[in-house]
């Protein structure tokens, strides 16, 4: 069995969805190894590191593709090299089945079985392989990060011998993974944190972390969706957040806004007068800008000035923390793999339910119900 590891090719991508750290076990199994040349560069893994440990490097990326029976990635493969599969081959990646299922077209023709990142189940079992929650915590640190070096202010309050500096105010709107690893973030450089989220059960976790909850009456209506997701709210729900958000956004020097509902476009929950509430030099980063932002006035991948407010939507916050980011998802991967080679061998068992959840299609068939109904809509019968 070969499996190859590809270097990304997305504008930007600078993860590698294996390290030579974690090529040990399956090498181990008899499973030939062949890594792209330059594939883990950006990520601090050069082509000797993975010979090192016994993988071979590939200079002819169709060769690969040709040959590869697994191929794990970080993102997914264009129409081009989806064409150049082998017969049978499986890959594995975050491939936005939610939103952009018929991109997966010329894979599933081929008869690929196609693992996607994002419908990983998140039971329990799964937890090891959950890398929707592992690059949302590299995002969630990473929006603070660049929110700090842009505020013309200190995070921390300063007491010195030339006078007081009163702490950052920072808020955050939608304490779920990224929300949560961006409010520890921000209190660990000293700032005073608020946050909302229309899951009650986001208040302890944001008071444990020494923030202060935002409450807002929502008339009682259900908030949560399966599976710890939020549910979508209806508009009256959605003003209510709207109003709470521009009221505290005139004492915020930050927000960091991450809502989502998972196969939705993100909620619009910061209108235009919010962001003209914010005093001149506040920013303000757009964590749901993928999936076209929390702000209306965002614009995917632009960073904006209005008013003299800073306005970042960044796309992928995790490929600007490289190292660390693939260091998490490799292993998020390698536990993937776990489900699917044993003693070397490939075996998909599709009633086991993380791989029949995370599964787009096989041998031509869609599995995933939610992918299947997408894909029915571009043709491709169940
Ligand atoms: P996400 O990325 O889909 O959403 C981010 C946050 O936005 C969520 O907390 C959501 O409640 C919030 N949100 C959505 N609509 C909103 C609105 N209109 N106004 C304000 N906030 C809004 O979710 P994420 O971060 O991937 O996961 C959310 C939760 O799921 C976690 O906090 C956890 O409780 C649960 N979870 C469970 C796992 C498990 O293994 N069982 C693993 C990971 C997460």
């Amino acid at each position: 069995m070969l499996l190859g590891i590809l270097k990304e090719t997305s504008p930007g991508e600078t993860r590698v969805a294996l390290l030579p750290e974690s090529l040990k076990g399956l090498l181990a199994q008899g499973i030939e190894i062949a890594v792209e040349a330059g594939a883990g560069v950006a990520a601090g893994a050069p082509d000797a590191a993975y010979e090192e440990v016994g993988a071979r490097v590939a200079a002819d990326r169709d060769g690969l593709l040709a040959s590869a029976d697994v191929l794990p990635m970080v993102s997914t493969l264009d129409a081009a090299d989806q064409a150049r599969l082998k017969t049978g081959a499986v890959v594995i990646g975050f491939m936005r089945p939610l939103d952009a299922p018929a991109a997966l077209l010329p894979a599933i023709e081929r008869g690929a079985t196609l693992f996607s990142m994002e419908i990983v189940p998140r039971i329990t079992r799964a937890q090891s392989m959950d890398a929707l929650s592992s690059m949302a915590t590299v995002a969630g640190y990473k929006a603070v990060i660049m929110a700090a070096d842009r505020l013309p202010r200190l995070f921390p309050m300063l007491m010195t011998a030339a006078g007081t500096i009163p702490p950052a105010r920072v808020f955050v709107i939608g304490a779920g993974v990224a929300g949560l690893q961006a409010i520890a973030t921000a209190r660990r450089l000293g700032a005073v944190v608020e946050a909302y989220d229309v899951r009650a059960a986001a208040g302890e976790q944001v008071r444990s972390l020494g923030a202060k909850f935002l409450d807002v009456d929502l008339g009682g209506i259900n908030t949560e969706g399966g599976g710890g997701y939020a549910a979508e709210l209806t508009e009256e729900a959605l003003d209510r957040g709207r109003d709470l958000i521009t009221k505290t956004a005139a004492h915020s020097d930050v927000i960091v806004t991450t809502a989502q509902v998972p196969g939705r476009p993100a909620p619009r929950l910061i209108r235009r007068d919010a962001v003209e509430a914010m005093r001149p030099g506040s920013v303000l980063v757009d964590l749901a800008a993928p999936a076209g932002g929390n702000c209306e006035l965002t614009k995917a991948g632009v960073t904006q000035q209005i008013n003299g407010v800073t306005l970042l939507a960044p796309l992928n916050l995790p490929a600007e923390v490289p190292v660390d980011a693939s260091k998490l998802y490799a292993r998020n991967v390698l536990n993937f793999l776990g489900l699917i080679v044993k003693k070397g061998e490939l075996t998909l068992d599709l009633g086991d339910e993380v791989l029949a959840g995370a599964c787009v299609a096989h041998q031509g068939k869609p599995v995933n119900p939610r992918v299947a109904k997408l894909l029915e809509g571009v043709g491709v019968a169940g």
